[in-house]
C-alpha cells in the first residue's frame, strides 16, 4: 500500500465531528455494519465489558439530548444515537475499552459516508445537579451495574465536510528518541 494513498490515513485526515444531519434515516444494513464494527473492537483481556444501546426513536433521542445542559442538543435532530455503556464489575479498564469502541464507531461511520459526534456523559451533570449518567440510566432502564460513557450521535452530514481550516499538527507533543 502506497503511503500517500493509504485509505485509513485519508479517513483520519478527513474525519471531523459532525453535529448537524439530514433527515435521512440510517438504513438497517448500515446499522448492522456499525454494530459489527463495535463488536470487532479490541478490549483488555478480551473481556468486552460493554453494552451498546442503539436509539432511533425521535422522542427518546430528544430526551437524551437534554441529559446535560451543554454539548448534546444536536442529538435531538440526529437519526441515530448509540449509548456506550460499560460494566466496572466486568473490567477495571471499561473506560478504555469503551472509548476505543467509540472511536472505531466514529471511523466506521465516517467511512460509510455518515457523520458522528461524541457526547460526553461520564462525569457530566444534568441541569438538576444529578449525574447525567443517572438520567440516561433511568431513561433506558439500565441496571446500576452499568456506567454510561458517552452517546455517539450518528447521521448523514447536513453541510459540507470541508473543515474551515485543517487542524494544527502539534508534532511538538511527540518525542521520537533516536
Ligand atoms: C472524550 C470526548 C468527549 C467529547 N464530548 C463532546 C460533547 O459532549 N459534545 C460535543 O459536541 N463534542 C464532544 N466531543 C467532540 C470534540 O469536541 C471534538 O472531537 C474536538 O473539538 C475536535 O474536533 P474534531 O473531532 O472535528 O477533530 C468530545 C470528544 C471527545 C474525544
Amino acid at each position: 500500500m502506497k503511503r500517500k494513498n493509504n485509505p485509513l490515513m485519508a479517513l483520519l485526515r478527513e474525519r471531523q465531528s459532525i453535529r448537524s444531519y439530514t433527515d435521512k434515516p440510517v438504513d438497517p444494513g448500515t446499522i448492522d455494519l456499525l454494530k459489527e464494527a463495535l463488536l470487532l473492537s479490541p478490549s483488555s483481556r478480551g473481556i468486552r465489558p460493554w453494552r451498546f444501546v442503539f436509539v432511533d426513536d425521535r422522542d427518546l433521542l430528544g430526551e437524551l439530548s437534554r441529559v446535560k445542559p451543554h454539548g448534546g442538543a444536536f442529538l435531538a435532530k440526529a437519526p441515530l444515537g448509540v449509548v456506550v455503556c460499560g460494566s466496572s464489575d466486568e473490567s477495571d479498564v471499561w473506560i478504555e475499552d469503551c472509548s476505543i469502541a467509540s472511536t472505531i464507531l466514529h471511523l466506521t461511520a465516517h467511512s460509510l459516508g455518515l457523520g458522528s459526534c461524541w457526547i460526553q456523559i461520564r462525569q457530566r451533570k444534568h441541569e438538576s445537579g444529578v449525574s447525567a449518567e443517572s438520567v440516561v440510566r433511568d431513561l433506558l432502564d439500565l441496571p446500576e451495574s452499568l456506567h454510561v460513557l458517552a452517546i455517539i450521535a450518528v447521521g448523514y452530514p447536513a453541510g459540507p465536510l470541508e473543515r474551515a481550516k485543517p487542524p494544527e499538527m502539534e508534532f511538538g507533543k511527540i518525542v521520537h528518541t533516536r
